[in-house]
């Protein structure tokens, strides 16, 4: 396995196993990886010739008062991770490679960046786009592995690549969850006993969402409300944002119709974690 750190290395390989015919599969990560990643980097085996994963944390995607300098970074134990699952490239660029000072162009997918967690997020969105337009340049993959965990950001990774022709496959593949329910995120790292504890009243109110759709409850206020309140039973957990929205426009929806995507962000302490499931 190698580990690349220059766009034009990464650049020239991507061009070389192409010429050869060779499908690259691509993991875009900010490190800190999980068995979600992982879930992501088997997919990506099996279907290509060639794995990439990209490991950088990208500063264009954190607000001012976020956690860009506390979030975890480990590229030995990442790499090792990588070279078990059968990784041939980790691209891990510097930042100032990534954006000189010079630099000024970035991508803004509308309507969809502005939504959910967007609203509390302002810019995160177009940080994202941005990178990820950039890592596919660089990288040059045939497909690109993302999780459904960040349903918002492959909405519109999916729209960006359709919108500007980029000639890759676009692959988002299901949450990975602990026993209890709780989806995996690097940023678990941050939770303390206690609030690992209470974490898993994300996944608890996406069940109750999806058990009161079965039982016939079609209003999107009502599914809210309910779990509002389960939500708001527990010492730690304060809601951002909770959401019933269109799958692709990502509009609310005053009732379950079509597919849906059930969003929600909360705060457990002074952690941001993010859930949501598809209804119809
Ligand atoms: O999901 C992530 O880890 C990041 O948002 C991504 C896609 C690697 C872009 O920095």
């Amino acid at each position: 396995m190698k580990i690349i750190r220059s766009i034009k290395v990464m650049q020239d390989y991507s061009g070389a196993e192409k010429k050869k015919g060779k499908k690259i599969g691509f993991v875009p990560t900010m490190g800190a990886l999980h068995q979600g990643h992982l879930s992501l980097i088997k997919r990506a085996r099996e279907e290509n010739n060639s794995v990439v994963v990209s490991i950088f944390v990208n500063p264009a995607q954190f607000g001012p008062k976020e956690d860009f300098k506390k979030y975890p970074r480990d590229l030995q134990k990442d790499a090792l991770l990588c070279k078990k699952n059968g990784v041939d490239v980790i691209f891990y660029p510097s930042a100032k490679a990534m954006y000189p000072p010079e630099y000024k162009t970035h991508v803004n997918v509308q309507d969809l960046s502005s939504v959910l967690c967007g609203k509390s997020r302002p810019g995160h969105f177009q940080g994202v786009a941005t990178v990820v337009a950039k890592l596919f340049n660089i990288v040059g993959p045939t497909r690109a592995y993302f999780g459904q965990k960040d349903a918002q950001q492959a909405t519109i990774i999916n729209r960006m690549a359709l919108d500007l022709n980029l000639p890759v496959k676009v692959r988002v593949l299901p949450t990975i969850r602990e026993k209890d329910g709780l989806a995996l995120s690097s940023r678990n790292l941050y939770l303390s006993q206690e609030e690992r504890k209470e974490a898993v009243v994300l996944s608890e109110a996406l069940k109750l969402a999806r058990k009161l759709i079965r039982a016939g409850e079609k209003k999107s206020a009502a599914i809210i409300a309910a779990m509002r309140k389960l939500i708001s039973s527990g010492r730690n957990a304060k809601i951002d944002y909770i959401s019933i929205v269109d799958a692709k426009t990502l509009k609310p929806v005053p009732n379950i119709s079509g597919k849906c995507l059930i969003a929600l962000a909360v705060w457990i302490g002074k952690t941001r974690l993010i859930d949501n499931t598809y209804a119809s």
